[in-house]
């Protein structure tokens, strides 16, 4: 009687008047069973499921659904082709982290060089000459000259690798937050050698509040949570072949290294940011202290497939 046409159209779902809460999450899964898509039929009824089970769990009022429904709401508000809140919020509660480690080094058993991407990268970093300079604008701060590797499994070198790298400023700014810095201003496109080797000279990066002028920062003051990352350059290794490999190296003498706000630290990911007081510059007119970086990265057999840009 109460039921609609489309419930009886193909004779698979039977729609039913919901009698309690019990009869609620069945009926939910049960009208979603047609997709003929079988990992979005997998994905949809495992994340109503544990959607539901949290509600009861929690015992969850009208008032907390009502601020939840607005904070994801404001997630989609505040962003933006240059901010992007919703990586800002899977990272701030570990999510991104999860599913980077659960999808890399040989599906979460090995040690991983990945990653979170987080919401900073931009497509179309200028072409750098290796050894090059990513400091396109005026940028005050302590000299850093990086050299990286990149190797395969089996610990061969990888020619040919697009290497996609981005930081912030001394001052903790990316270029896109920070109208004094040239556009594209400490971010740069490398391509492996022959031995597989980049590099490129910068200025060393600080560590930065991620914004929390949205609803992510008032997550972080209701839960008392510092807001800082420390300090990192982001990596992006692009060969066909392989799995594109995502990553950060983190400054090994900064005081966030055990509690980043985005949880991205792990202990593979930790550079050996060398301070130089003295001895031969590495190039003229460089003032100590200046600092090196090497690192060698590690690229696993798989897709080569670039990330949906967070900004543009
Ligand atoms: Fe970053």
């Amino acid at each position: 009687m109460a039921t609609s046409s489309a419930a009886l159209e193909d004779g698979v779902f039977k729609g039913r008047i919901i009698e309690g809460v019990a009869d609620v999450t069945p009926t939910v899964i049960n009208a979603m069973a047609r997709a003929p898509n079988a990992r979005l039929r997998e994905v949809a009824e495992a994340f109503v499921r544990h959607m539901h089970a949290f509600a009861r769990e929690v015992n969850l009022s009208e008032a907390e659904y009502d601020i939840g429904v607005d904070f994801l709401n404001r997630i989609g508000q505040a962003t933006n082709d240059h901010h992007n809140e919703g990586i800002l919020f899977a990272d701030a509660i570990g999510f991104s982290t999860l599913v980077c480690l659960m999808n890399n080094g040989n599906q979460g058993a090995t040690e991983t060089a990945a990653a979170l991407l987080g919401p900073f990268w931009r497509m179309n970093s200028p072409r750098t000459d290796n050894s090059g300079s990513i400091v396109r604008s005026p940028t005050p701060g302590p000299e850093l000259f990086v050299s990286c590797a990149i190797k395969d499994a089996k610990g061969a070198p990888i020619a040919g690798v697009e290497v996609d790298v981005w930081q912030s400023s001394p001052v903790g700014l990316y270029e896109n937050q920070d109208d004094t810095q040239a556009d594209m201003n400490l971010r740069g496109k490398f391509v492996t050698d022959a031995d597989g080797r980049f590099g490129f000279r910068s200025v060393k990066p600080a560590g930065y509040p991620v914004p929390t002028d949205g609803p992510v920062g008032d997550m972080l003051r209701a839960q008392k949570r510092h807001p800082y990352r420390p300090a990192h350059i982001h990596f992006l290794g692009f060969k066909p072949g392989y799995k594109t490999l995502i990553t950060q190296v983190f400054v090994d003498d900064d005081e966030y290294l055990e509690s980043d706000v985005v949880f991205g630290v792990t202990r593979h990911l930790v550079g050996d940011y060398r301070r130089h007081d003295n001895g031969a510059p590495p190039a003229a007119g460089v003032v100590a202290p200046w600092y090196t970086l090497d690192y060698t990265f590690v690229m696993e057999a798989g897709e080569a497939k670039l990330p949906v840009p967070p900004i543009k």
